[in-house]
């Protein structure tokens, strides 16, 4: 909320009244539309998961159908009523929230697995499936959903595919602009454009899907997703070590490639700060290793024939162990064990976030640099001051992420958000991310957050395409508006 001042609200936007949403009540029922004259009323749409933005919109609405999302867009478009879509509202660069009194879009209600083809491995379903029954589903039906997330109870598949999200096993299954194989879009004008016949290879032209995928929903609103799944795993495990320095943790890296090769699947690091702040955060929850370190590693195999994954993985957690590559390690015993042990890699997020509040980086660097961004960071924090030894320190700051994606997440956990801590952060981390020729957004998207700030990865020419793309699309601007473009 306390960045929102920096924009206004766009004046051509015509502010809703009761014609409008006696129209909308026309072609919808009761139970998809939520309308208050109280914006508090309707804070879980307003508000993002991190607290950080929070709009005023007194209109939700949550249709059944693609069809009532077409009508809802050709009306919003015809009479320039601003529009966010939003999915399962557990965004983390305030892209889903309104800034002003923009109409919430849910598709909550768009909730319908449609088919599974067990044989190709074809799922399609709407944009509001949560990711947890997608996984629940596909389960049943011997194969997983090819992401998976902290977020898994909450997010969308829509969601998920609106922001390009990398999630937990991009390592194995790769990133969603493979394995989307078609999208169903309503696009600003009410107008449905639909390649949801799924199929592996088509070279006819443009691949428009990708546009969508990643672009935040300002150019179209996702309403069906047709994807890959991949056969589920028949044994899966999973190692937690403790290591010494962020050299160490790529050393380890390339001998899981080489070592556990095809089975391997994740391989995802915590720094101290990060492990700290968990521990804090699952109080009673055992810790799997006896000494603190300052990096820890989960690597996470999954494959066909527990015996052979398991002697391969015990294999090289002893011979890791050995070489003295490590300082610590442990092997999950039972599928209990490797939740737990999954369990402190997927609640840093929230940990952090429990702390007071975050400020939340999530970059793409050479993996030589991954880390060195947080080092910068810290020594920022730390020569001001602010990283004390005090029981709870002002600041607290928090790298973890997926390794073999290059993908570092930084977060600053802090008791309360404060100008002297963003002066010593920004524009520093984009400017260090630049200096690197890294990412400033790798898989948590642009949104609001990095607002004006594309520049710091992307070339004028590359904006230039990227507004020319926008204007093409929705030409009245009514789409998830203020945001990055
Ligand atoms: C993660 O890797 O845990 C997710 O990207 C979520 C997050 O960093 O908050
Ligand atoms: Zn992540």
């Amino acid at each position: 909320a306390e960045e929102y001042p920096k924009v206004k609200r766009t004046a051509n936007f015509k502010i809703l009244d009761s014609t409008d949403v006696s129209y909308f009540r026309s072609i919808l029922s009761n139970d998809e539309i939520l309308q208050s004259q109280s914006p508090e009323d309707l804070v879980s749409f307003n508000q993002d998961w991190m607290k950080k933005y929070r709009g005023q919109s007194n209109l939700i609405l949550l249709p059944k159908s693609t069809e009532k999302v077409s009508k809802i867009m050709k009306y919003c478009n015809d009479n320039k009523l601003a529009v966010v879509p939003q999915g399962g509202n557990t965004d983390l660069v305030g892209a889903s929230v309104p800034v002003f009194d923009e109409i919430v879009l849910s598709l909550r209600n768009l909730n319908k697995i449609r088919d599974f083809d067990p044989v190709s491995g074809t799922f399609k379903c709407d944009a509001g499936v949560v990711m947890r029954d997608a996984h629940q589903y596909l389960h049943e039906h011997d194969h997983i959903f090819p992401l998976d997330l902290p977020s898994r109870n909450n997010c969308h598949v829509g969601g998920v595919v609106s922001t390009n999200a990398g999630g937990l096993n991009l390592l194995r299954y790769g990133s969603l602009h493979g394995n989307v194989l078609g999208l169903e879009v309503v696009l600003p004008n009410g107008e449905i454009i639909s390649n949801m016949n799924a199929l592996r290879k088509d070279n006819t032209g443009y691949d428009l899907k990708q546009l969508f995928i990643g672009a935040e929903g300002t150019i179209g609103v996702i309403t069906g997703v047709s994807i890959l799944a991949a056969a589920k795993p028949k044994a899966v495990n999973a190692v937690f070590f403790g290591l010494d320095c962020f050299d160490t943790v790529q050393k380890l890296f390339v001998k899981a490639k080489s070592e556990l090769s095809e089975i391997l699947s994740a391989f995802e690091f915590m720094d101290r700060g990060s492990i700290e702040c968990t521990i804090e955060y699952l109080k009673d929850l055992p810790f799997p290793l006896k000494n603190q370190h300052n990096f820890y590693v989960l690597i996470e195999t999954s494959g066909s024939n527990k015996n052979h994954d398991d002697e391969k993985l015990s294999a090289f957690v002893s011979e890791t162990l050995n070489s003295k590559l490590i300082s610590e390690g442990v092997m999950a015993k039972d599928k209990a064990d490797y939740d737990r042990i999954w369990t402190w890699r997927k609640s840093v997020p929230t940990a952090c976030n429990s702390y007071g509040g975050m400020y939340k980086y999530d970059m793409s660097l050479q993996l030589k640099d991954l880390y060195s961004v947080s080092e910068a960071v810290t020594e920022r924090l730390n020569a001001a001051g602010l990283i004390g030894d005090a029981p709870k320190p002002i600041v607290k700051s928090c790298g973890y992420g997926h390794v073999g994606d290059g993908n570092i997440h930084l977060n600053i956990a802090v008791r309360e958000f404060t100008k002297q801590i963003e002066n010593l952060l920004e524009p520093f981390v984009y400017e260090y991310i630049q200096s690197k020729k890294g990412s400033i957004s790798a898989e948590h998207g642009v949104g609001f957050h990095k607002k004006g700030k594309l520049h710091y990865s992307r070339s004028d020419i590359e904006i230039r395409f990227m507004k020319d793309i926008k204007n093409h699309y929705d030409p009245n601007g009514i789409l998830n508006p203020y945001k990055y473009i």
